[in-house]
């Protein structure tokens, strides 16, 4: 199960790379605009930070684009300027015919805003290397989402398809592991989410309890 950080705040990043040891990174337009700095800017830095890693960075084209064409030609300048990228496209007619096209040229694909197991399933048979079911959306929009991520994985593994099911916009620790007991290969999630997810209460009371115990213990001689 690998666990990618949905942000493009560099300090977050760097301190999720170091400490939490991801697997790789998801930025969209939300993201970059949070930083305030400018888009080539921020991925060409983040791109830096996983160099001469495995690690992957995904990396949005132009949400307007509607025509193949410029989607392509937009993907393959993001492709050359980082081995680490791989570009999000949309779930649409043009994004997966995108999708073909880049991989066809071994531009790996992420193929995103995806809200269907059909969708899901296109972008598996146009080659995606991963593609993103947005479980947070469907879930704010009173939907179930884990019945969508087993269909995914199931019709996956159906028919050995090489994409991996990045499980995302996931918003608290539950839908990490829902999303991991339903076989997902990836989630993204921001950082407060691991931070605290990885976080209990009883842990540190636990641990209280323990340093009292120590505290009335000799240690003794070495
Ligand atoms: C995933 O790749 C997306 O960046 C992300 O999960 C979208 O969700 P959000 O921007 O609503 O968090």
């Amino acid at each position: 199960m690998k666990f990618f950080l949905d942000s493009a705040h560099v300090h977050e990043i760097a301190h999720a790379l170091e400490m939490w040891a991801i697997d790789g990174v998801t930025t969209n337009p939300r993201h970059i605009q949070a930083t305030g700095r400018p888009f080539l800017e921020v991925i060409r830095e983040i791109g830096r930070l996983v160099a001469g890693t495995d690690k992957t960075v995904s990396t949005e084209i132009n949400p307007h684009h509607t025509r193949w064409e410029d989607m392509v030609a937009e993907a393959e300048q993001l492709a050359a300027l980082c081995p680490n990228f791989v570009i999000k496209v949309p779930s649409t007619e043009a994004g997966f015919k995108a999708c073909q096209v880049l991989r066809g040229e071994g531009i790996r694909v992420n193929v995103t805003v995806c809200f269907s197991a059909v969708q899901a399933l296109q972008a598996m048979r146009m080659g995606a290397t991963y593609v993103s079911p947005f479980i947070g959306w469907k879930e704010a929009n009173g939907e179930e989402t884990v019945p969508l991520i087993q269909e995914i994985v199931t019709i996956r593994d159906n028919y050995a398809f090489a994409t991996e099911v990045l499980v995302a916009a996931v918003r608290n620790a539950r839908q990490i592991v829902e999303a991991a007991v339903a076989g997902a290969d990836i989630v993204t999630a921001g950082f407060a989410v691991y931070q605290e997810g990885f976080d209990h209460p009883y842990t540190h009371s636990g641990l209280a309890r323990f340093q009292s115990f120590w505290d009335q213990t000799p240690y003794g001689e070495w």
